[in-house]
């Protein structure tokens, strides 16, 4: 059997595909993929129909995040390929995440921050650094899988008012355990005092946040994207960040990375990390574990544990 990856792992998890055969990766997988039986890769590593014409061997894909837009997941079913995903694993991370976005955003802790590191703390000012209000407010969640809900959770602990979007009602004690209203998107967009990205990338959902979209938000108000950047048109989040609507937004991934708007990186009111989303050793270990665990079962004959 050949295992080829396209990511780093650590040594657990490739001692288990070892256990399988041969590990190839990441290091000149090229040309090993016409032999290989199976395939890990990372969000970055694009898996589309011409790389599938290299790997008629494949008969499985575990790609070592969540979202899985890098795969043409419907070229690898035609193909008879199982794709696998990582769920559960990272969502503690990924909504521990949000919320250190959602309030480094409302309270400018970045901005603060950089001025204190400028030598510009000249002793406490009742009227400097000032902020956004998180107790109270109304955050709006698109997307209440289970990322969505984590964040619900522990925004729920900051007295904020949840509602939410999806694409059906969550069940009805969950929205209760939550304290989360379900709205219809245009509610959400134009009543929440802060906005958080929680859905797949997809065609259906590429610039949901359109300029005219933007533009109806809440004046004075706040947008979080932990997602996908393409959920945003980017360019049209620069005039909204500096015309209005928008007092802030707090972004943890783009829509061409690792490309960021230049207009983005120039203004003052917007947060921004290098899609750090799960970024925590304990997750990073156990989504590459997950990945390992699926193409370990597909390759002895048993059902993957997360297929997609
Ligand atoms: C990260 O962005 C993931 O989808 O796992």
């Amino acid at each position: 059997m050949k295992i080829v990856t396209a990511l780093d792992l650590h040594p657990a998890a490739r001692q288990l595909l070892e256990s399988l055969g041969e590990l190839i990766g990441p290091e000149g997988i090229e040309g090993h993929l016409g032999e290989a039986d199976a395939l890990l890769a990372p969000l970055t590593f694009r898996v589309d129909e011409a790389l599938l014409e290299q790997t008629p061997r494949l008969r499985v894909v575990a790609s070592a995040a969540v979202g899985y837009d890098n795969v043409a997941v419907d070229a690898c079913h035609r193909r008879g390929i199982i794709v696998t995903n990582t769920p559960d694993v990272l969502t503690d991370a990924t909504a521990d995440l949000t919320m250190a976005l959602l309030l480094a955003t409302v309270r400018r802790l970045p901005q603060a921050e950089r001025s204190l590191r400028a030598g510009d703390f000249e002793g406490w000012g009742f009227w400097d650094y000032l902020g956004g209000d998180v107790t109270g407010a109304t955050l709006g969640i698109l997307g209440m899988g289970r990322i969505g809900q984590a964040v619900a959770r522990r925004a729920r602990a900051f007295g904020m008012r949840i509602q939410y979007t999806n694409r059906s009602p969550v069940a009805a004690d969950v929205e209760r355990e939550l304290g989360a209203r379900y709205v219809p998107w245009e509610t959400l967009l134009t009543s929440s005092d802060i906005l958080s990205l929680h859905a797949p990338a997809s065609a259906e959902t590429r610039h949901l946040l359109t300029r005219e979209a933007l533009a109806r938000m809440r004046p004075g108000s706040y947008l979080i994207n932990t997602a996908r950047g393409t959920l945003i048109d980017e360019a049209a989040l620069v005039e909204a960040l500096q015309n209005g609507p928008l007092a802030g937004a707090g972004l943890d991934v783009y829509e061409r990375e690792p490309a960021v708007e230049p207009g983005l990186l120039e203004l003052d009111n917007v947060v921004m990390l290098p899609h750090i989303g799960s970024a925590t050793r304990n997750t990073r270990e156990g989504m590459a574990m997950l990945a390992a665990r699926n193409i370990h079962a597909v390759l002895t004959g048993a059902e993957p544990l997360t297929p997609v």
